[in-house]
């Protein structure tokens, strides 16, 4: 019988790319999500499978987890566009951190669940120039880093008391098909599609470390089947970054056209980090895995898709 997997947050942005990833395995995939900033059509699973449920309803997470009885359980449901979390800073705390004790409690009351994946985010970091591997210390600078370093902690004591081997993946920054935040690369591509060759952008500088949807969903599933037990935490991104201008480059490179950039003051973020790189040689030790798509091939198809932000 094909292994059960819970995932909460399919319906969003990483959540889909995962559920097709591994729906394409052969798992038995499971979606719970309030549909907030998902999108139905986005998980590819039937309606039985598809349970409509606010992680912060303690008793509807735990009533679907008992009747589905997962295998694994992938927690992603949280919000996470930065500033959406700091105009809202209670229900990104409710969301992120009760959320995710409801789901943890609930995976662990199923009595089926044998590991766990908690997303986590390079935003627990403090600002840094270089590459930062696991070891490096923590010190988020906004509420949605301290909402996920506090669910990195409820990982670790949730592991500590159940023994369950969980898993917390620090993502870099995502990018692919049918993102659902107005961020950078959603931000050109849909400036881009409509026709416009002068982007109205922010801060030009910062570089981020930018890995496909595609390259995350392997590199989750290649930890879910590892022989890891117990917990630990591992960087998920490419170890390579792009300033934003790179970013821009890398479409006019794709389009074959100039494209120019005009800073718009309003989306100039007063506190910023220049850099954000990932150090991904543990996540490579553990399990082999390598990313496949550079940031061309993935801007290639962007410019194909049509988008709905
Ligand atoms: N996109 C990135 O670059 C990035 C970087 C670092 C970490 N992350 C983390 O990855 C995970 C997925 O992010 P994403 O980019 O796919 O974002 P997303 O917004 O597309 O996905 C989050 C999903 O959670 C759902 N959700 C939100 N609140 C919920 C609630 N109360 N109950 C049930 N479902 C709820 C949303 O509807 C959405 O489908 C998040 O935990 C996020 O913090 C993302």
């Amino acid at each position: 019988m094909a292994e059960k997997v819970l995932i909460t947050g399919g319906a969003g942005f990483i959540g889909s790319a995962i559920c097709t990833h591994l729906g394409g395995l052969g798992y038995e995939l499971h979606v719970v999500d309030d549909l907030s900033f998902g999108r139905r059509h986005l998980a590819p699973v039937p309606d039985d499978r598809f349970h409509k449920v606010d992680i912060r309803d303690r008793e509807a997470v735990q009533r679907v987890f008992n009747a589905v009885r997962p295998d694994w359980t992938l927690h992603l449901a949280a919000i996470h566009f930065i500033p959406y979390c700091n105009a809202n800073p209670v229900e990104a705390t409710e969301i992120n951190i009760i959320g995710t004790i409801n789901v943890l409690d609930a995976a662990d009351a199923s009595g089926s669940c044998k590991r766990v994946f908690v997303a986590s985010t390079a935003a627990v970091y403090p600002i840094s120039a270089g590459a930062m591997d696991e070891e490096h210390t923590t010190g988020p600078m906004d509420i949605y880093g301290v909402t996920k370093l506090a669910t990195e902690k409820l990982a670790s004591e949730f592991h500590l008391r159940t023994g369950i081997t969980t898993v917390v993946g620090r993502f870099f920054n995502a990018f692919g098909p049918n993102e659902t935040n107005p961020h950078l690369i959603p931000e050109v591509q849909q400036q881009l599609l409509s026709g416009s060759r002068t982007l109205k952008l922010g801060n030009l500088d910062p570089k981020r470390d930018f890995i496909h949807t595609q390259d995350m969903s392997r590199a989750i599933t290649a930890l879910m089947k590892s022989e890891m037990v117990g917990y630990d935490t591992f960087n998920i991104g490419r170890g390579i970054e792009y300033s934003v201008r790179e970013i821009v480059e890398a479409f006019e490179r794709q389009l074959g056209e100039r494209i120019t950039i005009e800073v718009d003051p309003t989306r100039v973020r007063k506190v910023e980090r220049m850099h954000l790189l990932a150090n991904v040689e543990k996540l490579k030790r553990m399990t082999g895995w390598e990313p496949e798509w550079g940031i061309d091939e993935g801007v290639a198809t962007l410019l194909k898709e049509r988008i709905e932000l």
